[in-house]
């Protein structure tokens, strides 16, 4: 059996030998945070995807993120180390099934969030992430009607901040963040009166609401630095407590716990299916590789350019 410090070993000899990059988010598991060259939301990773000179990408995380580094680096190989992570939150949108959708709301703005296929990229005129979603609607004419897909979370959050309430929202969800229990969470609270609770958009309105601060996965780490509390409950995907353990470790992070589960905190089973062995079979044979048709990619690529070029 190989061991975590042997594959790692391995995988930063194959990255210099064929000058990958290893782009991971917050929520894989640490070992792969480790053996990251850049780890961040799905924002930073876009940007880092669009940025970088490497010539393999090697993108650990789901494949909607994979798609969108092949999307901004066409040129560049682009690998996933399991095609399989996906997201139940992209696949809640379906490209036809939005396509009819988009008819039957004709002169609408359309802006998805990231979490999305390819297919429903090329169908935006703007997408956006957690991190984003905000400045992105408030970028809009107020005069235009808008579509928000596929998280019906975010949109509705969305809409409270920005007093928007003419966005037409898809009816979609992550199974991850709607499986936070409030019940739960509300008990932590009474234990840890002086914990502040620290949630992702992606959660249910009652979890929100009981929320001392919403926002993606940087803005919660970022919000504990300038914060400086003691204590925290969070409620979003486990593989956070990965960075907010190494970056605050006098800190007291609390997993907000799901409705129902063994482990007692919330797993991205799509995410944790990256593992270092994958990756290193990944770099090794240069697959699977990611494969998007150019004229869907080209279109695709407008609606997340529209969104980086937001600064
Ligand atoms: P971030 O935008 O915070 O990276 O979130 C991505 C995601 O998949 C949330 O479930
Ligand atoms: Fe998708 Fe939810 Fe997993 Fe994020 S946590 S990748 S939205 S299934």
């Amino acid at each position: 059996m190989v061991d975590n410090r042997t594959w790692a070993d391995k995988i930063r000899a194959l990255k210099e030998q064929k000058n990958a990059v290893i782009l991971a988010h917050y929520y894989t598991r640490p070992e792969v945070q480790q053996v990251a060259d850049f780890v961040g939301d799905s924002l930073a990773l876009s940007q880092q995807a669009a940025d970088t000179d490497a010539d393999i990408i090697q993108f650990a995380g789901v494949h909607f993120m994979a798609e969108t580094a092949k999307v901004l680096s066409p040129d560049k190989k682009v690998l996933i180390p399991d095609p399989e992570a996906g997201c139940s939150l992209a696949d809640s949108c379906d490209a036809e099934a939005f396509r009819r959708f988009l008819e039957a709301h004709p002169d609408h703005i359309v802006v998805t969030y990231v979490n999305t296929s390819v297919e429903v990229k090329a169908m935006t005129d703007i997408c956006c992430t957690s991190s984003n979603a905000v400045k992105v609607i408030r970028s809009l004419p107020a005069d235009r009607k808008i579509i928000f897909a596929p998280d019906r979370n975010l949109g509705d959050y969305i809409k409270r901040v920005t007093g928007r309430n003419d966005i037409v929202l898809w009816d979609g969800a992550c199974h991850v963040h709607e499986n936070f229990s409030l019940e739960k969470l509300l008990a932590l609270k009474k234990e840890h009166p002086g914990a502040k609770v620290l949630a992702h958009p992606e959660c249910k309105k009652p979890v929100l609401m009981a929320a001392d601060f919403v926002g993606s996965t940087a803005a919660i780490i970022d919000f504990v630095g300038t914060d400086g509390g003691r204590e925290y409950l969070i409620a979003t995907e486990s593989g956070i407590l990965f960075e907010l353990r190494e970056k605050y470790p006098d800190v007291n992070f609390i997993p907000v716990p799901p409705i129902d589960s063994t482990c007692g905190c919330n797993d991205c089973q799509y995410m944790k299916l990256v593992t270092l062995e994958k990756i290193c079979r990944a770099l090794e044979t240069e697959t699977p590789e990611v494969v998007i048709d150019e004229e869907i990619r080209r279109r695709a690529e407008r609606s997340i350019r529209n969104m980086l070029a937001l600064k």
